[in-house]
């Protein structure tokens, strides 16, 4: 038995997450959360939502809330949408917690007294009328390279050149609209990140079974220089880790807290944090999945993220970690995925285009999603998420290969022979059967060791299209006539490849697992190491129930209605 700890990247707080955002991380890390559980490893799944920075204080500027309301109405509504979709964290955190406070603090200091970090004295625009600086996009005015009058302080929405705050011609305040700025000087602190270069290479070049993705992202950022430039680790802004060196004041950095991508991956521990607190467990239990001298050096450590976020965790995360000198776990491999886009398009939070996570739910169940995803996930490039593709896999994969088996089976048999299994001698086809599913289930298992969800999406389809030609062979309602107890022992295979499905497509699709499950009264079985054993689980005898339909067809006109409402032109 291992011990394994994943974490999927930590969503923005500010509003509902789109199919794409989900597929990008969230959803492949449960994936794999759940098989590694059923396969009996020790699993700590964490996530968290990522609380800070302007993007936080502009969006609950734009509702009227104060931000810490305005985040933990986010984070609850975050919560609940994971729970949907069924998303097994162990602890679903905020980076905003007080333990994240605390780390984030801890680390600076560390840093600092390393040598990595470095005060730096810079200009920035300072609004009198609101009393603060304004950085990013706290400021607007006309871009010096296309005369654009609504500008951002960091960058030109028109002509897409990046600016600093004081480029920009006539500038004013985007909170009050004010004109009443002036430049200050203020102090800000620097992680030298290039003083990590060599660690850097070296870790990396340690690690000889990373996907490709990652490890192209990560060695391009390290050696074009750019990635390892000295990084601005703090801000102007009142939402956010208050700048201290562990617990002692900062002198000089009053009123100023961390960038908010300093803080987030430390959420990666102090939600380990969290969970132990909330579990009412001591210290001891989250530091021996975090800290090496802690009995964390048996852990396997695995990220799920999206392309954007590698460079964060091959560089930046690394040198806060490294950096530190001291035993905290560095991640062992990184499953990175590509963009998922959208009917033609992209998805579009500010147009509403594409579908998110709450409308997903109102229009069908979790497992219809789930599973359209994790078997289309970006993995070797972008994908793409088109309305008839959904249908016609939802329709095909669900409908027709694995609810049919399960439905068909099970009312045969209650028609013909009751509602228990039925006696019955397995031959050269159930054997046949057999032996081809162990040759499936053992490829489905290492391409989910691998983390190669397509491929493992795929095999999982192949086992269900197995079980219904065995059956369409067999076709028992034909044979029941002549050969009774062949039919017997056809039904007799079939009610136990119902609970062998349930098994293996749990990780997938977790609810119509626990119906099957439920149906055959065999609610607390284990993963079907040996697949002869596993089909002959259910003895005759066994009763079981005639479960309701499991998938339902998605029809045209449904998928006319939705692929309009969720085009984004309104
Ligand atoms: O890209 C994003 O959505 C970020 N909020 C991810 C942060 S992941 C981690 F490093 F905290
Ligand atoms: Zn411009």
């Amino acid at each position: 038995m291992a011990r394994i700890l994943i974490t999927s990247a930590l969503p923005y707080i500010n509003g509902i997450k789109h199919l794409g955002n989900l597929v990008g991380s969230q959803l492949p890390a449960d994936l794999y959360a759940r098989y590694m559980r059923a396969r009996g490893h020790e699993v700590l799944f964490l996530c968290a939502t990522d609380e800070h920075g302007t993007p936080a204080e502009l969006a609950a500027a734009k509702t009227g809330e104060p931000v810490a309301d305005y985040c933990a109405r986010l984070h609850a509504e975050q919560s609940r949408l994971a729970e949907g979709f069924r998303l097994s964290f162990d602890k679903y955190g905020r980076s905003s917690s007080p333990q994240n406070h605390a780390l984030t603090q801890h680390f600076a200091g560390r840093l600092w007294e390393a040598g990595l970090i470095e005060e730096r004295t810079e200009s920035q625009v300072y609004s009198n009328a609101d009393g603060r600086f304004l950085p990013d996009r706290y400021i607007e005015g006309t871009c010096p390279n296309c005369g654009y009058e609504r500008a951002r302080g960091d960058q030109c929405e028109n002509c897409t050149k990046q600016l600093d705050p004081t480029d920009l011609i006539d500038p004013r305040s985007a909170i009050s609209g004010s004109t009443d700025l002036e430049v200050r000087e203020t102090k800000h602190l620097y992680l030298l990140q290039s003083k990590m270069r060599g660690a850097l290479n070296d870790w990396i070049d340690g690690t000889t079974d990373w996907p490709i993705l990652t490890t192209s992202i990560a060695r391009k950022w390290l050696n074009d220089g750019e990635g390892l430039q000295d990084r601005g680790i703090t801000r102007d802004l009142s939402w956010g880790v208050p700048v201290r060196r562990g617990t002692e004041p900062w002198p000089g950095m009053e009123g100023k807290v961390f960038y908010v991508w300093f803080d987030a991956p430390i959420e990666y521990i102090a939600c380990a944090a969290e969970w132990a607190e909330e579990q009412g467990l001591p210290d001891a239990a989250w530091e021996r999945w975090w800290r090496t001298e802690r009995g964390a050096d048996d852990v396997r450590y695995v990220q799920f993220m999206g392309k954007d976020n590698v460079p964060f965790h091959t560089l930046s995360f690394p040198v806060t970690i490294l950096g530190s000198g001291e035993d905290w776990k560095l991640v062992d491999y990184i499953k990175a995925f590509n963009y998922l886009n959208y009917d033609g398009g992209q998805f579009s939070t500010s147009q509403g285009r594409g579908v998110f996570m709450d409308q997903a739910l109102e229009i069908l169940p979790a497992d219809y999603w789930r599973w359209w995803l994790l078997s289309h996930a970006p993995e070797t490039g972008d994908s793409e998420f088109t309305w008839e593709n959904f249908q016609s896999s939802v329709n095909k994969d669900l409908a027709d290969v694995l609810g049919n088996f399960v439905s068909r089976v099970t009312k045969f048999c209650r028609s013909k022979f009751g509602e228990a299994v039925p006696e019955g001698e397995y031959g050269a086809a159930e054997e046949a059967l057999i032996e081809d599913l162990a040759r499936r289930l053992a490829a489905y298992q290492g391409h989910l060791e691998a983390i190669e969800v397509r491929k493992a999406a795929a095999e999982l389809r192949a086992i269900w299209v197995a079980g219904n030609e065995y059956l369409q062979a067999a076709a028992p309602w034909a044979a029941f006539k002549e050969d009774p107890a062949r039919a017997a022992a056809t039904i007799r295979l079939s009610l136990n490849l119902i609970r062998f499905y349930a098994l293996i497509s749990r990780p997938f699709v977790p609810d119509a697992a626990d119906i099957m499950l439920r149906a055959l009264r065999a609610p607390d079985a284990e993963w079907p190491e040996d697949v002869s054993a596993a089909l002959r689980a259910l003895p005759a005898g066994h009763a079981f129930d005639v479960p309701d339909v499991l998938f339902r067809k998605i029809a045209d006109d449904e998928r006319a209605e939705w692929q309009q409402r969720f085009s984004g032109d309104r």
